[in-house]
């Protein structure tokens, strides 16, 4: 049975440029594939792609520009009012190029996911597809995880896992990587929306089962429903 929109967790997503992964979320809401209610989107760059998906979609948007504040307590202060002001139940980290306060962190704690274009714990932070080509991995992917105050090292959800072939580029890696987020990451936050994904005692639970190691998909299959 499906609930009525407005009872549906209260999500919030933040970004700071194309905002691809955004759009496949709002795709997949408007397909019945995630229940979610937008309340906003707020980017740390005014300006970008993502907002302006957002606000084709008829959502909330709110840019705290980083460039423009007067040091990292104002935009975190920044971040933090908007936040309260939509209250979120939910908060989706999709493509945001920002680290969170610790405090922000733990006030979400459980209820805050991110994508990270690499198989965590394998290369976090930047150039990830630069990185694993370089260092001739046979695979490469993206992981959706709950975010933690460390960079990128929360515990994974679901991974997308890619064959590295001879032929590939950053650009093709890229490519095919971000097709497979936007298949897993609609599909955890659905879960997490669900009440059937938790973070808790330090473990991820699915369904009421903890996993011992992320849900793997591989190019060309889809997450489990
Ligand atoms: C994604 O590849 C994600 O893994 C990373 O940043 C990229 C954002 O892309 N965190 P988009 O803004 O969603 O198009």
């Amino acid at each position: 049975m499906t609930r009525p929109h407005a009872t549906l967790p209260r999500t919030v997503v933040l970004v700071s440029g194309n905002g691809s992964n955004l759009q496949a979320m709002i795709d997949a809401a408007r397909a019945g594939e995630l229940a979610v209610r937008f309340v906003g989107v707020l980017s740390d760059r005014p300006g970008v792609l993502a907002l302006e998906r957002a606000a084709r979609a008829g959502l909330a948007t709110e840019a705290v520009d980083f460039a423009a504040c007067a040091g990292r307590n104002a935009f975190d202060d920044g971040i933090a009012r908007t936040l309260e002001r939509w209250h979120p139940d939910l908060v989706a980290l999709a493509g945001f190029m920002r680290i969170l306060p610790a405090g922000m962190v733990a006030r979400y704690a459980g209820r805050m996911l991110n994508v990270h274009p690499s198989l965590l714990p394998s290369y976090p932070g930047l150039h990830t597809f630069r990185r694993a080509l370089e260092a001739g991995e046979a695979w490469h992917g993206s992981t959706v995880h709950f975010v933690t105050p460390e960079l990128d090292a929360g515990p994974a959800v679901l991974q997308y896992r890619v064959p590295v072939g001879p032929e590939d580029t950053e650009d093709s890696l890229r490519r095919r990587v971000q097709q497979g987020e936007y298949l897993i990451y609609p599909r955890a936050l659905h879960w997490l929306a669900t009440g059937r994904l938790a973070h808790r005692d330090g473990r991820v639970w699915l369904d009421g089962v903890a996993l011992d190691a992320p849900i793997q998909v591989q190019e060309g299959a889809r997450p489990p429903p």
